[in-house]
């Protein structure tokens, strides 16, 4: 019998994990199938549980649902639990909700294996201090960087956030009004909303080096903001988060399935098909 997935959130009319999940089932010849589900801003969790009634096997939790599901799932990876965010949810053999977070860890595995990043003994900027920034900091302090600095617009959320981490490396917080003369970094994600809505954080001159790298984990047919920023900083790349995106749905896929799809042609696919004219991208 087919098995039955899907992403849920609020919006979530372009997700484009439907396209992936589909790509991966194809290429590992897994029957299953895929969809999007939009549950109302209050209805979260009876949404999951119609789904799961439906007959569902997995779900994948998106904006503004991760910290609900990490509440409403039984039992969640230490991954989640650092995160305080789930967004893969499963059913275990026991019949109880289990929740992961695949998304710091997809991350990762972007900025090393598909960019050939170094994280380890590298100095750090993430910039946010909202759900985003929450979901990455684990995985990224397990790296061993030299430094990792959280800096926000609102300075109390970074240093909060950054003392939640403490113990796992050496990460602190301020605001982006710190970060003048603080110097160049090696690496600078963007973990703003910032992009969703085309804008920029205000950030000083002196923060990019010729060998910096920037990622923005926001992603969109065009370049974001902080893309175009990065590079008339000079910086040595800027990428954005797409890669992120399928690796950590490929993370989800392993979850459920216990097979660990080739991420490098889905990722040239659905670059290809952001090429395309834009209807055929529905
Ligand atoms: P998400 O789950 O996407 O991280 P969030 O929890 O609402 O969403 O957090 C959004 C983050 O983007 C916050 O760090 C926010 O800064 P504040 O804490 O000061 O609100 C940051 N952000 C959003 N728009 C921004 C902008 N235009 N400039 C700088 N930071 C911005």
């Amino acid at each position: 019998m087919t098995d039955r997935y899907a992403v849920i959130g609020n919006p979530v009319a372009h997700s484009k994990s439907p396209l992936i999940h589909q790509l991966f089932a194809a290429q590992t010849g897994q029957d299953m199938v895929y969809e999007k589900r939009l549950a109302p801003l209050e209805g979260f969790g009876v949404a999951v549980r119609e789904f799961l009634a439906e007959g569902g096997k997995g779900l994948n939790v998106t904006v503004p649902f991760k910290a609900e599901a990490f509440v409403m799932v039984d039992v969640c990876s230490p991954r989640a639990t650092q995160a305080s965010a789930v967004n893969t949810i499963g059913i275990g053999v026991d019949g109880r909700l289990w929740g992961d977070n695949t998304d710091g860890i997809g991350l990762v595995r972007d900025l090393k294996d598909a960019l050939g990043w170094l994280l380890c003994e590298r100095r750090l900027l993430v910039l946010g201090a909202g759900g985003a920034a929450c979901g990455i900091l684990g995985p990224l302090l397990e790296e061993g960087p030299r430094e990792l600095v959280v800096a926000n617009r609102t300075p109390d959320r970074a240093e909060a956030l950054a003392a939640r981490f403490h113990s796992l490396g050496p990460v602190r917080g301020c605001g982006l009004h710190d970060l003048f003369g603080i110097g160049a970094f090696d690496l600078i994600l963007n973990a703003t909303s910032a992009s969703l809505s085309n804008a920029l954080p205000v950030l000083p001159l002196g923060l990019v080096a010729s060998h910096t790298q920037c990622y923005d984990l926001a992603y969109g047919r065009e370049p974001t903001e902080f893309q175009r920023w990065a590079w008339a900083q000079g910086a040595a790349g800027a990428e954005d988060g797409l890669g992120m995106l399928i690796e950590q749905a490929a993370f989800s896929f392993e979850l459920w399935r216990g097979v660990r799809p080739d991420t490098a042609p889905v990722q040239a696919a659905l670059r290809q098909k952001a090429l395309e004219p834009k209807d055929s991208n529905a």
